[in-house]
């Protein structure tokens, strides 16, 4: 297939060993606020501030529908399933054969490898789909559980990407990244 863009419809649930990943609702703004919206070590090194009232929360839900609809942002609730826990949310943003990740996970459940699983859950997914050739990440070159994560789920790294992504929350001026990838064989 050359030149052609295949819309490819990620899945509503995708299950991994301890996790379930789901479209995020309206119902989990209060969650999501108290865990970690608000928290400023778990917003250090993301493009947004932290939120400062629930409102920004339920504003930033309020959107997630659209980017599912026109199949260019799929954002999935992480829902650890012994207990029914949210944990987090991870993100793809489509650029027609490349899908790049972001994710999040409130500090509580940190270091218990479960962004390591959602990220391979998510990246095991989307490499057998027809459509989808590269999975790829950004971290800013201080963020190392992330870039750990990345390598962990088996991706490599590229490259750094200097003066890449702002991080307002470290400095207005944008700051160099690590470029991290998975593709699919040739
Ligand atoms: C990054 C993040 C998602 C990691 O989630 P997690 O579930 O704790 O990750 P895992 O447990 O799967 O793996 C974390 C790895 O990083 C390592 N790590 C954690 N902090 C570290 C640090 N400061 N320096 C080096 N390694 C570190 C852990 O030891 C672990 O590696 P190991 O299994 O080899 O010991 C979580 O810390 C987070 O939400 N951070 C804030 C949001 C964020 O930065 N998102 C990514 C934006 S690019």
């Amino acid at each position: 297939m050359v030149g052609e863009v295949q819309l490819v419809r990620a899945p509503e649930i995708l299950e991994t060993d301890r996790l379930r990943l789901r479209r995020p609702l309206m119902e989990d703004a209060a969650v999501i606020f108290a865990q970690y919206a608000q928290d400023q070590d778990v917003t250090r090194y993301l493009t947004w501030r932290p939120h400062r009232t629930i409102e920004e929360t339920y504003e930033f839900l309020r959107d997630c529908p659209a980017g599912w609809e026109a199949g260019k942002l799929f954002q999935w609730g992480i829902v650890r399933k012994q207990d029914g826990q949210f944990l987090g949310m991870i993100a793809v943003r489509v650029d027609g054969h490349k899908w790049e990740l972001g994710y999040v996970l409130a500090r509580t459940y940190w270091g218990n490898g479960y962004m390591t699983e959602a990220v391979k859950g998510v990246i095991d997914w989307a490499l057998k789909q027809p459509g989808i050739y590269r999975v790829w990440a950004v971290c800013d070159i201080e963020n190392a559980a992330s870039a750990r994560v990345l390598e962990k789920a088996g991706m490599e790294r590229e490259g750094l990407l200097r003066r890449w992504s702002i991080h307002p929350n470290v400095s207005d001026e944008p700051r160099d990244s690590y470029c991290y990838a998975i593709t699919k064989g040739c």
